[in-house]
């Protein structure tokens, strides 16, 4: 092993598991991809959108670099959103704003704020740049059937106040929460940098905070094509911002950051009236399974159901055990859904919306599994 010492903050650094590719889980289950009902990374369901692919296969002038600001994407985005194009930037995954702006507004000395439980991304990118995470636990109240994450919203801005940034993200990942528009508007009103990621907006009953920004000197809103629009392994994402805080991370930025097949496919999926109705269709779906979820619940009573505006459905247990069993159990069936080994997460698992045929399957195992646990 090298002697050469990484730089302090990065010595104990624990690396962020991404979801595996299909190939791989096939390979491990020896099962064909096509029977593998994948639930684990919040993934878009359908087969790719035909705008999509008629935009690949028409690519031309590859050997070339992109452009650095996917300019066309951006037109085509703030036509949509009826905001100014300077207030858009276009990225590798909302994942890279987020980096981003971690890098261009927290010093080692300034804290970065959000709620837990929330998307992993966030604390493992402040380890990353040596900037120090703070979060806000939230408690979890739980009635007969469903389960809330409930904020103390008063503690939060408490420590907002002493924060630099803080993340929201609205709906939360995963548990589908979405916090209210008020307390919103009480954290943009301090000093503070407030990030609103919007990776889930679409299929949430609940308005953007995009046209805000232009009120706002301290108002970001992150959205991404992985999850509506199914373009997650292209990796394409865009923040709404303050045009001083876009040129600030366009200055920082790698110039070629999404590639020309990224940018291509982005406009052709803003461009398909199909992502409409799968949104629609996905809804209905969520609200059918999480009935189906509470079924099994009032016949077991050993889990809850958090009620989601987003495309996931998060199961509070009241063990660790059930869910890990539940986890591998699901796995040996070709069924793939997220359990956590974090320490506030190990009575959960979060399940992914797919498509309704898929979720029967899912939905059968889980009570053959439940069956055999009673
Ligand atoms: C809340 C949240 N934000 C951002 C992302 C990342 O999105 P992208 O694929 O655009 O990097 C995810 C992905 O799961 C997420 O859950």
């Amino acid at each position: 092993m090298t002697k050469i010492k990484t730089v302090d903050h990065l010595a104990s650094i624990k690396s962020y598991d991404g979801v595996k590719p299909l190939e791989i889980i096939a390979k491990e289950l020896n099962i064909p991809v096509a029977e593998i009902i994948k639930l684990d990374g919040n993934e878009n369901p359908y087969d790719p959108l035909p705008e999509v692919i008629v935009a690949l296969r028409s690519l031309k002038n590859i050997s070339f670099y992109p452009d650095t600001l996917s300019s066309n994407l951006i037109q085509a985005l703030a036509k949509k959103e009826n905001l100014e194009a300077n207030n858009f930037i276009i990225s590798s995954g909302s994942d890279e704003l987020i980096e981003l702006l971690i890098r261009a507004y927290a010093n080692p000395f300034d804290t970065v704020l959000s709620v837990s439980p929330t998307f992993g991304m966030i604390s493992f990118l402040t380890q990353v740049h040596g900037i120090k995470y703070v979060t806000v636990p939230q408690q979890i109240v739980k009635t007969e059937s469903f389960a809330h994450y409930i904020l103390d919203e008063d503690q939060f801005l408490d420590v907002a106040r002493r924060s630099k940034i803080v993340f929201i993200a609205r709906p939360n990942n995963p548990d589908g929460n979405v916090v209210s528009q008020k307390f919103i508007e009480r954290l943009i009103s301090l000093p503070i940098l407030v990030i609103i990621d919007e990776a889930y907006i679409e299929f949430s009953n609940y308005k953007s905070f995009a046209k805000y920004v232009p009120q706002y000197e301290n108002l970001v809103v992150l959205r991404t094509f992985s999850k509506a629009y199914g373009l997650g392994g292209l990796r394409v994402g865009y923040g709404i911002m303050p045009s001083d805080i876009r040129k600030v991370l366009i200055s920082i930025k790698q110039p070629y950051n999404v590639n020309i097949a990224g940018q291509k496919a982005a406009m052709a999926a803003l461009s398909s009236p199909l992502v409409k109705q799968r949104i629609i269709e996905m809804k209905k779906i969520r609200a059918w399974f999480i009935n189906q979820l509470k079924l099994l619940q009032n016949q077991y009573k050993n889990f809850w159901i958090h009620p989601s505006e987003a495309c996931y459905v998060l199961l509070t247990f009241e063990s660790p055990k059930v869910p890990k069993n539940l986890f591998e159990y699901l796995y040996s069936k070709g069924i793939l859904v997220r359990h956590y080994s974090s320490s506030d997460m190990i009575n959960n698992l979060r399940i992914s919306i797919g498509l309704q045929e898929k979720l029967v399957k899912v939905i059968d195992e889980i009570k053959l599994f439940l069956k055999g646990e009673n």
